[in-house]
């Protein structure tokens, strides 16, 4: 595929990063801890949902976007934040920030991946987010929250789901390093030792909108909204970490009713279509985020690849929304959605089922 236009589908970007990746960076991309059981259930618990449409209503003019920490989002799609980005596309962090602003949504940048924050910022006049892993005491946290504030980011995320770095076996197997593994592992104990009093000291001394990633359960939501916290991230890292976790929005319902309206939901685990967008919003997340597909795109045709599959995401969720018979987003609620078994055994690319005919 020479020319990223070419993309007619979201399953051809997996094919073409799968032949340009080596098979090392394929499988830190796609890979998922241990047994990947949780991996597995991310794409299930998609799968486990139908959809019960209504029709003959006007759907001519469908609006996909939202709004978030002040800015308008084309579609409610976050780039997720991935480590090592320089391992899948030259250019690192900044690519998928170029793509973000391309399109109209945004990218969290993580801090495990380089170019690093400030070079980042200086890349891309647009609003963007900054998401850190702890490596050091609070001196070390207000000094990055002090330099994105300086650069220009609109929020912060703290990832809070990584107390212990989970073993992806495939890349155990190959005794494999991603580059930021290689050079930025060291001081993971402040990781493990950062708490909620950490979480409230910030809270305290900062304005700037807070995201907690990696929250699970109603118990730690109903923690985020008691201190104020502005976006609780509903994930499970993309089934990266702890093995065993739910499937991803089968953690929606008792955390959407635990944060009552009080912060902002994102939710990520398993997106790799329109339809699982449209899933996700009716279950009451505000936006979502994208991991590995972000990967795959980038992996297989650069920033443009990247704001072609943007463009493909939105296309589809613009043709699910119409087909359930709404224009917006806020016109939908549980009723359109219904409980029915996969038809697919789950895995992490059982989503794109021409993938294993070769086409
Ligand atoms: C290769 C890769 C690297 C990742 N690195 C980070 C990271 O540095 N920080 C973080 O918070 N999450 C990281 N994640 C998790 C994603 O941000 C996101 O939670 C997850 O990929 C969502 O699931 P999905 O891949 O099924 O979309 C990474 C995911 C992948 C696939």
């Amino acid at each position: 595929m020479s020319n990223p236009t070419d993309f007619m589908t979201m399953q051809e970007f997996a094919k073409i990063a799968k032949e340009k990746l080596s098979f090392e960076t394929w499988d830190y991309l796609i890979g998922g801890a241990y047994t990947e059981t949780t991996l597995k259930r991310n794409r299930q618990s998609l799968d486990n949902i139908a959809f019960r449409p209504r029709v003959l209503n006007d759907v001519e003019h469908v609006d996909a976007s939202v709004e978030l920490f002040g800015h308008k989002l084309r579609l409610p799609v976050i780039m997720a934040p991935i480590g090592s980005v320089q391992d899948f596309v030259e250019g690192g962090g900044v690519v998928p920030t170029k793509a973000a602003a391309r399109f109209g949504c945004y990218h969290m940048l993580s801090s495990v991946c380089k170019p690093y924050l400030d070079a980042v910022a200086e890349s891309v006049d647009y609003p963007k987010i900054y998401q850190l892993y702890v490596r050091g005491d609070a001196e070390w946290v207000d000094d990055h929250i002090d330099r994105a504030i300086a650069a220009g980011y609109v929020a912060f995320c703290f990832t809070v789901d990584l107390d212990y770095y989970s073993k992806r076996e495939r890349d155990v197997a190959k005794r494999y390093l991603s580059t930021s593994r290689k050079t930025q592992a060291s001081g993971e104990e402040w990781q493990k030792r950062f708490n909620w009093d950490d979480i409230k000291r910030i809270r305290a001394k900062y304005d700037i909108p807070l995201i907690l990633k990696g929250i699970a359960t109603a118990e730690d939501a109903a923690k985020c909204v008691a201190i104020g916290i502005d976006a609780v991230y509903v994930s499970n890292h993309g089934g990266r970490q702890l093995d065993h976790g739910r499937g991803g929005v089968d953690l929606l319902p008792e955390i959407v009713k635990a944060v009552n309206g009080k912060a902002k939901i994102i939710f990520d685990g398993g997106i790799m279509r329109g339809a699982d967008v449209v899933k996700a919003m009716i279950m009451g997340a505000d936006c979502v985020g994208i991991g590995r597909l972000q990967g795959l795109a980038a992996g297989a045709a650069g920033e443009d690849g990247l704001v072609r599959m943007l463009e493909l995401l939105e296309e589809e969720a613009i043709a699910a929304l119409g087909m359930l018979g709404v224009t917006k987003w806020d016109q939908l609620d549980m009723s359109y959605l219904h409980a029915a078994p996969e038809v697919t055994p789950p895995h992490v690319l059982s989503v794109f089922p021409l993938l294993d005919e070769g086409y």
